[in-house]
C-alpha cells in the first residue's frame, strides 16, 4: 500500500514537472501584448547584454521608462558553460538567449539597437554608438541621448601588451573564441595525423599550452583533457601518446581565489589527469609556433624556457574595454582608477550625475564574476522601480494637495490620502546601497570532477570531487536563462555522454 501511494507521488510529481515546463515553453512562446512607450518618461540607456545589464532588464518594470539597449552582441551569453562549448560537450547556441525574447516577456516596449558604443558624453548626456553590420558594408555612426545611463559592457581580455599574443593566440570569452578554438584542436590533430609529419612537428602540433591558472585556464585545460581521452584517443589512436596538455601560471599556485585544500586537490588532479601545471611561470613572448617563458626556480634564479605548441589559449584576466578607459579620461574622479569605473554604494559611476556602471566594467570591491554582475543588475533594477514608484507617488502627492483647497467639502479624505501616500514614499526612498551576498565558487577540473568553496550558514565549505561535479552540473542548470536554455544543456550532456563528442571541423 506504501508502494503504491509512493508511485502516485512519482507520478503527480512528474505531471507537476511537466506540466511546468509546458506552461514555462507556452509563456516564452505567447507574450502579451506590450504598453508603447510613453515619450513623457525618463530615456533609460543600458548598454550591454551581459551578466549585468540582462539581469537588469530581467527585473526592470520598462513601463517606467522609455528603455533602450545597445550591444554588439544581439544575445545573452551563460558564460559559466563556454569552456564546454569548446569540445563540443555543449552546443554553443545552447548558452545562447536572444535578446528578442528576453525583450519581448516584459510589459513595456524595449528598444534594442545591435551597435557598439564608441564614446559617452557625460555633459550633453549622449552615447555614440556604430554599426559595423556586413549587410551595410561601410560603418553607421549615430548618438543616442539619454537621461538615464547603465553601461554594463563587460571587459576585454588582458594581454599586458606581450608581444604576439593578439595576433597568435586564442582567447576565451566569447562564442566565437570558443568555436575557433574547437577548430583549432581538430586542425591541430588532423594535420598531425597527415602523411610523413616530423616527430617533433607532430609533437609541436599535439601540445596544447593554456596561459593563465585562475577558473578559466584550469576549466578550459579539464575540458580539452576530457576531449582528448573521451574521445580523440578513441577514434586517432595513432596520436594517442603524443597529445599533452600545459597549463602555465604565473604566481605559486593555480585558483588562487580557492581555499589552499581545493587548489591541492586541483593540482593532484590534474597530475592525475597528466596535465603538466607550470607555475611561477611568467609568459614573455608569444611567437607563432612557441611560447616563450621565464620560470623562477625554487633558489630565487630565473630561467627562459621555450614551450612549442599548436593550440595556445590566453585566459589572464581581464582588462578595460576602449569606451570604459575614454568615459574614465574625460572624469577627473576617475583619475585614480586602473581596473574600471569605481562607483560608490549605489553603482552610481563616481564624478557623473545620471550613470550607472554593473558588471566586470565596475569597481566596486568585488571579484569580476557573473555572480557579481547579477547581483548588481538585480540591485538597479529595484533602485529604478523605487525611483519611478517615487516620482509617480511624489506627483500624486502635489496634485492631492493642490486639490485640497480646491474641494474643501473633501478636505479629510483628501488628507488621509496624502498620508498614505506620503508613508508610502518613506517606505519606498528607504533603499539600502547594494550589498553583494557572496554564494561561492565552483569550477570544473575534468574528468566529471569539480572543486566549490560554498557559503553555508555563515561559514564555509570546501567540497570537491564527483559528487561536487554533480553539484557544479546541477546548479548551472538551475541557472541558466531559460527553460529552454535547460533543456538543451541536459541534451547536450546526454547527447555527449552517449554518442561521444563530434570530431568534425566545421
Ligand atoms: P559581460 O557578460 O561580458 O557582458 C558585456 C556585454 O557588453 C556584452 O553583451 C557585450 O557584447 C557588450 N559590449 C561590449 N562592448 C560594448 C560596447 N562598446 N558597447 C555596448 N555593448 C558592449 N563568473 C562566475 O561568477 N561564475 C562562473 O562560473 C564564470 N565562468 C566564466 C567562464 C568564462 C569562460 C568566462 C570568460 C567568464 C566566466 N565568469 C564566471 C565571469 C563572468 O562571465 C563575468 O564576470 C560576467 O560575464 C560579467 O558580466 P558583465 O555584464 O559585466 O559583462
Ligand atoms: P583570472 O584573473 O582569474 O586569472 C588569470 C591568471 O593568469 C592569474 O592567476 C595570473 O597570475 C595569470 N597570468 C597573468 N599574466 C600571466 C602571464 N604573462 N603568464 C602566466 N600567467 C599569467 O582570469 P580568468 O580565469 O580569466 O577569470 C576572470 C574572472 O572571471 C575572474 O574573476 C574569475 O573569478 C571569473 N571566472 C569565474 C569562473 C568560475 O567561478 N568557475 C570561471 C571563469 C572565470
Amino acid at each position: 500500500r506504501r508502494l503504491r501511494w509512493t508511485w502516485r507521488l512519482g507520478y503527480l510529481s512528474a505531471i507537476a514537472g511537466i506540466a511546468y515546463i509546458g506552461y514555462g515553453v507556452y509563456k516564452d512562446r505567447h507574450p502579451e501584448p506590450q504598453v508603447d512607450p510613453d515619450p513623457s518618461k525618463k530615456t533609460l540607456v543600458i548598454l550591454g547584454t551581459g551578466w549585468g545589464s540582462i539581469s537588469l532588464l530581467k527585473r526592470l518594470d520598462t513601463e517606467n521608462y522609455n528603455v533602450i539597449v545597445i550591444s554588439p552582441r544581439n544575445y545573452f551569453l551563460f558564460t559559466p558553460l563556454l569552456p564546454s562549448c569548446t569540445n563540443g560537450t555543449i552546443e554553443h547556441r545552447s548558452i545562447m538567449e536572444p535578446v528578442r525574447t528576453i525583450l519581448r516577456q516584459k510589459k513595456g516596449r524595449v528598444k534594442f539597437y545591435e551597435a557598439e558604443a564608441s564614446s559617452i558624453d557625460p555633459e550633453r548626456k549622449v552615447v555614440r554608438i556604430f554599426d559595423n553590420s556586413e549587410i551595410r558594408g561601410d560603418i553607421t555612426e549615430t548618438e543616442v541621448p539619454y537621461d538615464m545611463l547603465v553601461i554594463g559592457v563587460g571587459a576585454e581580455n588582458a594581454t599586458f601588451g606581450i608581444p604576439g599574443v593578439r595576433e597568435h593566440s586564442c582567447f576565451l570569452k566569447e562564442i566565437g573564441d570558443a568555436q575557433k578554438i574547437r577548430k583549432r584542436i581538430m586542425d591541430c590533430v588532423e594535420t598531425a595525423a597527415f602523411k610523413d609529419q616530423s616527430p617533433e612537428e607532430i609533437d609541436r602540433l599535439l601540445h596544447m599550452v593554456v596561459v593563465g591558472g585562475g577558473p578559466t585556464g584550469v576549466e578550459f585545460a579539464g575540458e580539452l583533457q576530457d576531449f582528448f581521452e573521451e574521445d580523440i584517443k578513441k577514434l586517432v589512436p595513432e596520436i594517442s601518446d603524443r597529445f599533452r596538455v600545459t597549463l602555465i601560471e604565473a604566481l605559486p599556485s593555480v585558483l588562487p581565489m580557492f581555499s589552499k585544500q581545493l587548489i591541492e586537490y586541483t593540482e593532484s588532479t590534474f597530475k592525475e589527469e597528466k596535465i603538466n601545471i607550470h607555475t611561477k611561470t611568467m609568459v614573455k613572448k608569444v611567437t607563432d609556433k612557441t611560447v616563450e617563458a621565464e620560470v623562477t626556480r625554487p633558489d630565487g634564479t630565473k630561467e627562459t624556457v621555450v614551450f612549442p605548441y599548436g593550440l595556445l589559449v590566453w585566459a589572464t584576466g581581464n582588462a578595460v574595454r576602449p569606451v570604459v578607459k575614454d568615459l574614465m579620461a574625460r572624469i577627473p574622479a576617475q583619475k585614480n582608477s586602473r581596473r574600471g569605473l569605481a562607483v560608490n554604494e549605489y553603482l552610481v559611476v563616481q564624478g557623473t550625475r545620471d550613470i550607472w556602471a554593473v558588471g566586470d566594467c565596475a569597481v566596486a570591491g568585488y571579484a569580476p564574476t557573473a555572480q557579481v554582475a547579477s547581483q548588481e543588475g538585480n540591485f538597479l533594477a529595484r533602485l529604478f522601480n523605487n525611483m519611478a514608484k517615487t516620482e509617480a507617488l511624489e506627483s500624486k502627492i502635489r496634485e492631492l494637495s493642490s486639490s485640497l483647497n480646491l474641494q474643501p467639502g473633501n478636505s479629510a479624505a483628501i488628507s488621509r490620502e496624502i498620508e498614505e501616500h506620503e508613508r508610502q514614499l518613506r517606505r519606498i526612498k528607504d533603499i539600502k546601497p547594494f550589498y553583494y551576498s557572496h554564494q561561492g565558487s565552483l569550477a570544473y577540473i575534468g574528468s566529471e570532477k569539480a572543486v566549490a568553496d560554498v557559503t553555508w550558514f555563515n561559514g564555509n565549505v570546501a567540497a570537491a570531487g564527483s559528487l561536487t561535479f554533480l553539484f557544479w552540473r546541477s546548479a548551472y542548470i538551475s541557472m541558466c536563462f531559460s527553460m529552454r536554455n535547460r533543456l538543451l544543456v541536459i541534451n547536450d550532456w546526454l547527447k555527449s555522454k552517449v554518442f561521444g563528442r563530434d570530431l568534425s571541423r566545421e
